[in-house]
């Protein structure tokens, strides 16, 4: 089928949805997702920030639709032709999705572990605005354990269903859910019982905000100050294929590796992921190669980094100097922007 997102045309096969059409093309046209999650089936449909502009259905039939419609879901058709990136109504509708993920979600990014590889932080500083309209008190909940290895902070939950649909496709039973439904729907063991089987750590890695995190590796470092390894062992559970994230010499965490669009690659099990954190434990690769344009590659992965010229040379301009002679010949700063940049 001939599909044309943002004016750029593929043709793939029947099935295909608009979402995994716009990645074949690449990350310039793929809308944002915040719950669909590639591996695990029957993701996608419940955060909304993949709306996107259908301008013509298909061929036959080249009526516009008359909404937005998540991208995630929505199958194409032989001669659809979808706007997302360059669609005002898509561009300023996602403002909308971000306030209303933001709604009951806590500001508290300086202190979470997930800060730095938070698809939240992500999607709100590409597509949110910088401030916000809400006054109302946010849901607070304590903190709960989900067995020895997983803490869960339900305030900083998304309801994205992935770590559900994680233990509900790789795990022996499912013992969490999402409780109760609209303003009062809350992620929960419900009676607090113990997530604890073999492959229980993925719900971590599928996690796109930091509700899910690894009790191991909490409050050890911020993510940017570590450095990631690809490494494997030969385990009889999993692939034994993971990334081992050094501080200095010491692995502090284990985590599967990720595609581009930071999706696990193979879901990797607890033996590896919790208690094999000594180097003498794997067979290192080298340094892993982080596609996804994130803080965590600053500083260490300049290819990957894309760095706006404009905030860098905005800061140049407007930051007091200071005393400082280190070398910053790499930062390429010109000394004065250019006219239209003013
Ligand atoms: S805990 Fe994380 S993965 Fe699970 S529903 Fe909430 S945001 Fe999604
Ligand atoms: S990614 Fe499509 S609705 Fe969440």
């Amino acid at each position: 089928m001939k599909v044309t997102i943002d004016n750029i045309t593929i043709e793939v096969e029947a099935g295909t949805t608009i979402m995994q059409a716009a990645r074949k093309i690449g990350p310039e046209v793929a809308p944002p997702a915040m719950c669909y999650y590639e591996p695990l089936k029957s993701s996608g449909g419940k955060c909304r920030a993949c709306l996107v502009k259908v301008t013509a259905g298909s061929e036959k039939d080249p009526r516009p639709m008359p909404k937005l419609v998540p991208a995630c879901i929505t199958q194409v058709q032989d001669g659809m032709i979808v706007e997302n990136a360059i669609n005002e109504q898509v561009i300023e509708t996602r403002k909308g999705v971000v306030e209303f993920l933001l709604l009951n979600h806590p500001l508290d990014c300086p202190v979470c572990d997930q800060a730095g590889e938070c698809h939240l932080q992500d999607f709100s500083f590409e597509h949110g605005v910088a401030s916000t309209r809400t006054v109302e008190e946010r849901n607070t909940f304590e903190e709960t354990d989900l067995g020895p290895h997983i803490k869960l902070n339900k305030n900083r939950c998304i309801l994205c269903y992935r770590c559900v649909y994680t233990a509900d496709q790789i795990t022996d039973g499912r013992v969490h859910g999402v409780m109760h439904r609209g303003d009062h729907a809350e992620i929960s063991t419900y009676i607090e019982q113990a997530v604890d089987n073999d492959f229980s750590g993925n719900m971590i890695d599928v996690c796109p905000v930091g509700a899910l995190t690894d009790k191991t590796y909490r409050f050890k470092s911020r993510v940017w100050f570590s450095k990631p390894v690809d490494a494997h062992c030969s385990c009889d559970k999993c692939s034994g294929n993971v990334i081992l994230w050094y501080r200095g010499d010491e692995v502090i965490r284990v985590t599967s590796r990720k595609n581009e669009w930071g999706e696990s690659l193979e879901f990797i099990c607890n033996t590896c992921r919790f208690d094999r954190k000594k180097t003498s434990d794997w067979t290192i690769e080298g340094p892993s190669k982080i596609s996804r344009n994130s803080v965590i590659s600053a500083n260490k992965y300049g290819a990957n980094l894309i760095r706006p010229a404009f905030p860098i040379q905005h800061a140049a301009q407007n930051f007091k100097q200071i005393e400082d002679d280190r070398d910053r010949s790499f930062l390429n700063i010109p000394t004065s922007l250019p006219a239209a940049e003013k």
